[in-house]
């Protein structure tokens, strides 16, 4: 069997790790190990990065959504939900808030709702990128056509976000109704990357039946896939899901993912996320400390947050809100980073549209 620090020092090297090697390593966890791991991934992100934490504001425009996956708070099969939709002029309104507030990327995240067409979808992308042409546009709007993609791509957005939950077919099955498909979910992650978008892909931490295996097989799809973005969160109950008794994912075991995975693919953009801020406090500010450089503060009406509800207990009106940006700054800037508010988009795209330019 190979010894951990071999592994780890494969790991240093961004070499490629097998699966048993992965294994091993999430079967090793330790407080020592995974502070290590922490301080190399920071220090990874700081060479391509800088000190610099990106933010992105993100407007969550409709709690509607066709699916039914079992751990999501606003699956169509929760009937104590209250529904919301923004119209196309509360969502441009809020883009147009966040460009005051300094955000250049914005965020669009939703349930899979047909009232929102593509030729909506269309218009409000375009319509941000007139009014705020130095502005990033990220969608995370769920399994759509290759065409559809193709059409949000074509009116301006730039970066699509679709985690593919897990990679194993029998426990994205354990996760999911009949209907949705690890294969269908994957196939829509290669065709965002083939048409253009900077992709976003990940898993929740400590979802139900999760093993180290399925771990493993998310690394190793990640590995294979290489988006530009990937999030990860730990699993958060909801009391009106099928996964209301289960236990949430472990802090710790975030922030060791967080390390490796930062270790694994150095320049990926990595939130610490809300999931990660709401389970623990300080939560963001150690998933920077463990190689997270990117956060995204809640853009949406007060009025609608509380009903984005994903999980219990989710924090959206304090600190982590848009409006607080001077309490978010001072966090940061208390454990030795900055909050930057440029598009911050992937080192690696940036590098490739340059050569492509220059060619
Ligand atoms: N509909 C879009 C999609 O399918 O990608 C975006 C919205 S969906 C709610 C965004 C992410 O929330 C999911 O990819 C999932 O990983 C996460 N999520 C949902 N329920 C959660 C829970 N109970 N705990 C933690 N994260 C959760
Ligand atoms: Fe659709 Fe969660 S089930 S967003």
């Amino acid at each position: 069997m190979t010894d951990i620090r071999d592994i780890t020092e494969k790991l240093f090297a961004a070499e490629n790790l097998t699966r048993d090697e992965i294994i091993c390593l999430l079967e090793n966890q330790t407080t020592e190990l995974q502070s290590y791991l922490a301080e190399k991934a920071s220090a990874t992100a700081r060479k391509y990065y800088g000190n610099k934490v990106f933010v992105r504001g993100l407007i969550e425009f409709t709690n509607y959504c066709r699916n039914n996956c079992y751990y999501c708070g606003i699956r169509c099969g929760n009937k104590n939900a209250s529904r919301y939709r923004l119209t196309k002029e509360e969502i441009i309104e809020c883009a147009s808030h966040g460009y005051e507030l300094g955000f250049r990327t914005i965020v669009l995240q939703g349930g899979e709702d047909a009232y929102f067409t593509d030729k909506m979808m269309t218009d409000i992308i375009r319509s941000i990128k007139k009014d705020h042409p130095d502005v990033a546009v990220t969608l995370s709007i769920g399994e759509k056509s290759y065409e559809s993609y193709k059409a949000f791509f074509d009116a301006g957005a730039d970066r699509y976000l679709l985690r593919h939950e897990t990679a194993d077919f029998g426990h994205y099955a354990k996760l999911h109704p009949s209907n949705l498909s690890a294969e269908n979910r994957q196939n829509c992650l290669y065709n965002l990357k083939k048409i253009g978008f900077q992709t976003g892909a990940g898993f929740m931490v400590g979802s139900p039946y999760q093993t180290n295996e399925n771990i493993a097989d998310d690394l190793l799809f990640l590995k294979k896939l290489d988006p530009e973005m990937i999030g990860i969160g730990p699993f958060i109950p909801h009391k009106d899901t099928v996964f209301a008794e289960e236990k949430a994912g472990e802090l710790d075991q975030v922030l060791y993912l967080l390390s490796i995975i930062r270790l694994m693919l150095p320049t990926v953009l990595l939130p610490a996320t809300t999931a990660l801020g709401t389970i623990d406090p300080r939560g963001r500010e150690l998933g920077i400390l463990a190689g997270a450089n990117v956060v995204m503060p809640n853009l949406s009406p007060v009025g609608v947050r509380k009903k984005y509800d994903l999980y219990d207990n989710k924090i959206c009106t304090g600190e982590e809100a848009a409006e607080c940006m001077n309490c978010l700054k001072n966090r940061i800037s208390n454990i030795g980073y900055g909050i930057v508010t440029d598009r911050g988009d992937n080192i690696r795209f940036i590098n490739n549209k340059n050569t492509t330019k220059e060619g």
